[in-house]
């Protein structure tokens, strides 16, 4: 490995509820199963206050678990200041995201903050806000999740000289 400090990635969405915990769990998932647990650190956050302390919405919850992935230890939590020092990657799931941390962002931070899908390969800029729509959306924030988080990955080992693993992504 570089021997750099451990890489900290933050996903954000609305509510921390639905996509941002769904990314959390996934993302997790590929950096252990890649051997790269302990150089990468990951959280999320939502941008809103409205969940605090709650587990992830069941609905995200037995959608991860169908493809192995477990959301149900996460909390809700929401952005704070300290965030934009704390973590190397500030990553939005949708525009509305975006603009919020953009405005909060000290401009020193800004370069962290960036939509997540940026690392996808299925050509869609947002992660879609399923909490109103039946279950089909919650898969469907799986498939973008875990595309972008494959891309995400191999982009965060490239620029952090993560090294060795590259051959197993
Ligand atoms: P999330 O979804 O931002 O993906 O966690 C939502 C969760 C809750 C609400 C909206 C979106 N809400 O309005 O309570």
């Amino acid at each position: 490995m570089a021997g750099e400090q451990k890489v900290e990635v933050l996903f954000v969405c609305l509510g921390n509820i639905c996509r941002s915990p769904t990314a959390h769990g996934v993302f997790q998932k590929l950096c252990e199963d890649a051997g790269l647990g302990q150089w990468i650190g990951v959280d999320s956050a939502g941008t809103a206050a409205y969940h605090i302390g709650k587990q992830p919405d069941l609905r995200s919850v037995k959608a991860a678990a169908s493809r192995g992935y477990m959301l149900n230890h996460l909390r809700a939590r929401q952005v704070s200041d300290v965030d934009f020092q704390r973590f190397d990657y500030v990553l939005a799931m949708d525009k509305e995201n975006l603009s919020d941390l953009q405005q909060r962002c000290p401009v020193e931070h800004s370069h962290k903050v960036k939509l997540f899908l940026n690392y996808g390969s299925l050509g869609e800029e947002h992660v879609p806000d399923p909490y109103y729509g039946g279950q089909d959306g919650f898969g469907h924030v799986l498939d973008l999740v875990e595309d972008a988080a494959q891309g995400l990955l191999q982009y965060v080992v490239k620029a952090h000289r993560l090294g060795g693993v590259e051959s197993m992504l």
